[in-house]
């Protein structure tokens, strides 16, 4: 009998296995990610093609953990988000990412999804991007599916743009593409490259009031946003080579600038959006002034108030020390750059 009839008998039996217990199951890890040169509007919403690349790093110590279990005699999905029944619309969301999976897959089953964060989600720091490269891992794995990481990335997309980059490892750059099937991440210099530290200042962990696809939405309403995306070959250019030369001035200038015009274009967009609280502002005037001073560090914002202090590794603990010494500094977290989404053992 040839090998390949032993492989395929092998494999078979496992899934018939699995079947007789009417469920497969797989569990996957993604971290968040920081956006160095940003994502900010889209060409296509469904598809989440952006108008521009953007470039990240993983964040190592924050991770969204995910197991997907398709029940074979279930007849919805089921989503819980540490250790809750998850809210209706982050149900739905799920739902409609997984009729995905189950499209690329012909099958019809339902899966028990069930998904938790070491970070608070919802304000500034991209839960969307773990929890659906998880997802996207999990979910296409006990599916039966054997992705490429490009495919995985592609799939991420669909469910959050910023999920993407939290595919590969490392500093990842999301190419805007043309369309669905050139529109993925991969990964520019690994995690090890450059030991960067993200000193994360929560000022506010409630829940953002207008959310990043809504958000997406708004970017072509600011008269800014064209001059933002069409400087942005010259940014991204920019970011790479400090990335690849570990040039730390060079990435302050250039992600200190792409936060600001990314909050410009919030700010100026019909309603405008203003992600700022008081505090960030004085953390963002101190980073520059701790930096003239010497201590090697940026700042960077998402679609939410807490800041993100990129720092060398000399810097991190003088960082966290001042940032904590900030009034409506609640807590620093702090995360090293981060490898790629992986599966758990079963
Ligand atoms: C400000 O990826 O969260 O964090 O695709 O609608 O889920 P959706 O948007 P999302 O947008 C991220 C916006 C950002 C910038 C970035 O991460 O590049």
């Amino acid at each position: 009998m040839s090998t390949q009839f032993w492989i395929t008998l092998s494999i078979s039996s496992s899934l018939v296995e699995s079947m007789i217990m009417n469920t497969l199951t797989a569990t996957a890890t993604a971290h968040p990610n920081i956006a160095f040169i940003k994502y900010w509007g889209n060409r296509d919403d469904t598809l989440r093609l952006p108008q521009n690349n953007s470039i990240s790093m993983n964040l190592e110590d924050l991770y969204t953990r995910t197991q997907v279990t398709f029940d074979l005699l279930s007849t919805q999905d089921y989503f819980s988000l540490n250790g809750q029944p998850a809210a209706p619309n982050a149900l739905e969301r799920v739902t409609r990412f997984l009729d995905l999976v189950r499209q690329m897959a012909g099958k019809p089953w339902f899966a028990q999804v069930t998904s938790y964060n070491n970070f608070p989600m919802g304000a500034g720091i991209a839960s969307s991007a773990s929890a659906f490269a998880a997802l996207s891992l999990a979910a296409s794995r006990a599916i039966g599916l054997q992705l490429s990481e490009c495919e995985l990335s592609r799939l991420a997309r669909r469910g959050s743009g910023s999920a993407c980059r939290s595919i590969p490892g490392g500093f990842v750059e999301w190419q805007a593409g043309e369309g669905d099937a050139d529109s993925y991440a991969f990964s520019i210099a690994p995690a090890e490259h450059w030991k960067l530290v993200d000193c994360i200042a929560l000022v506010q962990v409630t829940h953002k009031p207008i959310g990043s696809t809504e958000g997406h939405s708004l970017a072509g309403s600011s008269p800014l946003q064209v001059a933002r995306i069409a400087d942005s070959p010259r940014r991204l250019m920019i970011c790479r080579q400090a990335i690849l030369g570990k040039d730390i001035e060079s990435l302050a200038q250039v992600v200190e600038l792409e936060s600001n015009l990314m909050h410009a274009v919030m700010m100026t967009s019909k309603p405008p959006l203003f992600y700022w609280e008081p505090a960030s502002l004085t953390i963002m005037k101190s980073v520059i002034h701790w930096r003239n001073q010497g201590v090697e560090c940026c700042y960077s914002l998402d679609a939410g108030p807490n800041v993100h202090v990129i720092c060398t590794t000399s810097s991190a603990e003088l960082v966290k020390t001042h940032l904590l010494q900030i009034p409506d500094v609640n807590q620093v977290l702090m995360a090293t750059p981060g490898g790629p989404a992986h599966l758990e053992q079963a």
